[in-house]
């Protein structure tokens, strides 16, 4: 791969050694949200490509679907919890208000020699902590980072309002990044980008500073997710499109050097008009949403997790995770397995 000058020299990258996921096995499907609200199974399929998607007890949180997928991750990659130098949860459903979610990931992992921390970028935000973990490594000040996606969507999904319920699920998903000096290997290039002037389009605002707990309740549906679909739907497209092609122009690369495109699992149909416009075989894109719906932060590394497992993508393999979601927010990420 070429690097244009301008790009500082890089003395590491980080690799991939571990990947897991983990899902609540309770799921719900499109007949049970049609008992629920004006809906069907045949609208949601052909809108969304959503079958079904895993749901959470009172008692799974979101550490607690972080904690196992980070397990897996790391006995996949032989890595002890006591070894783990920092972990990330990225997650719009958190524990608790504070202390973070990835606080309580460490005590149950007992990774205890970790710094850690939560990233709030919605959908993106297992991409933003990829990009945030490659500079600890690269730079050489760490020689690991554990990143996790992690979510429970339906404890704040509203139940009576269509447009929303049908689209989330929970689950997590988790890698380890470790250090190395090979120069083929790692992740490439890495690009964000945000707009809050569109914050609007998809928020939650409940127990923020704008809305105190004591007055939360003047407006019920503050409690919930609110999302404006179609306007969300024409940015998801035209963001993934720009920022898959400013990893290609910056790596030098053409669609035929990626061997997996894996798209935060928003709608189907999004990730199929990006995939037109960038003229992506289909066999290049990997779709599982039919069975997780809108995972957020959890839905790339469960993705990742279940290519790796089936052996659609193997070592040695180019993949590009991209995501968009709330903030609004995105990016991507290129990286050689
Ligand atoms: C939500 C989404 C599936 C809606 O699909 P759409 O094709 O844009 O549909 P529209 O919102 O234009 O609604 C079309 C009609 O279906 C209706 N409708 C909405 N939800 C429905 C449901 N669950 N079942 C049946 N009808 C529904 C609407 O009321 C509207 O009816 P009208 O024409 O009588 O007004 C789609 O916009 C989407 O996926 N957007 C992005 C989702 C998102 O924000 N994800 C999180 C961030 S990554």
């Amino acid at each position: 791969m070429t690097r244009p000058a301008s790009d500082p020299p890089i003395a590491y990258r980080a690799v991939i050694t571990g990947h897991g996921s983990f899902a609540p096995p309770k799921t719900i499907t499109n007949d049970d949200l049609a008992r629920m609200v004006d809906t069907s199974d045949e609208w949601i399929t052909t809108r969304t490509g959503i079958k079904t998607r895993h749901i959470s007890s009172d008692s799974e949180t979101t550490a607690q679907l972080a904690t196992e997928a980070a397990r897996r991750a790391l006995d996949e990659a032989s890595l002890d919890p006591a070894d783990v130098e920092m972990i990330i949860v990225a997650t719009i459903t958190p524990e608790m208000v504070f202390p973070s979610t990835a606080c309580f990931v460490q005590s149950a992992l007992r990774a205890t020699n970790a710094f850690v921390f939560d990233i709030g970028a919605a959908c993106s935000g297992f991409v933003y902590s990829l990009y945030i973990a490659q500079q600890f490594i690269e730079t050489g000040r760490l020689t690991n980072a554990l990143i996790i996606g992690a979510e429970t969507l339906t404890k704040i999904t509203n139940w009576t309002d269509r447009t929303s319920c049908i689209l989330f699920g929970d689950g997590a998903g988790a890698v380890v990044l470790e250090r190395s000096t090979d120069p083929d290997r790692g992740i490439l290039y890495s690009t964000l980008g945000a707009d809050g002037d569109s914050w609007q389009a998809l928020n939650c605002q409940a127990y923020g500073s704008r809305h105190p707990a004591d007055r939360l309740l003047d407006d019920p549906k503050k409690i919930y997710m609110e999302i404006q679909g179609r306007q969300v739907y024409q940015q998801a497209v035209r963001r993934i499109v720009d920022a898959v092609n400013d990893c290609l122009r910056h790596c030098g690369m053409t669609i035929d050097d990626l061997d997996m495109f894996i798209s935060h699992q928003m709608n189907a149909r999004i990730i199929e008009s990006a995939m037109k416009r960038l003229e992506l075989p289909p066999e290049k894109v990997f779709i599982n949403i039919t069975e997780y719906g809108n995972t957020s932060a959890a839905s790339v590394p469960i993705a990742f997790d279940e290519c790796m497992r089936s052996g659609r993508v193997k070592r040695g393999d180019t993949v590009l995770f991209v995501a968009f979601g709330a903030g609004l927010t995105w990016g991507a990420n290129v990286v050689r397995l």
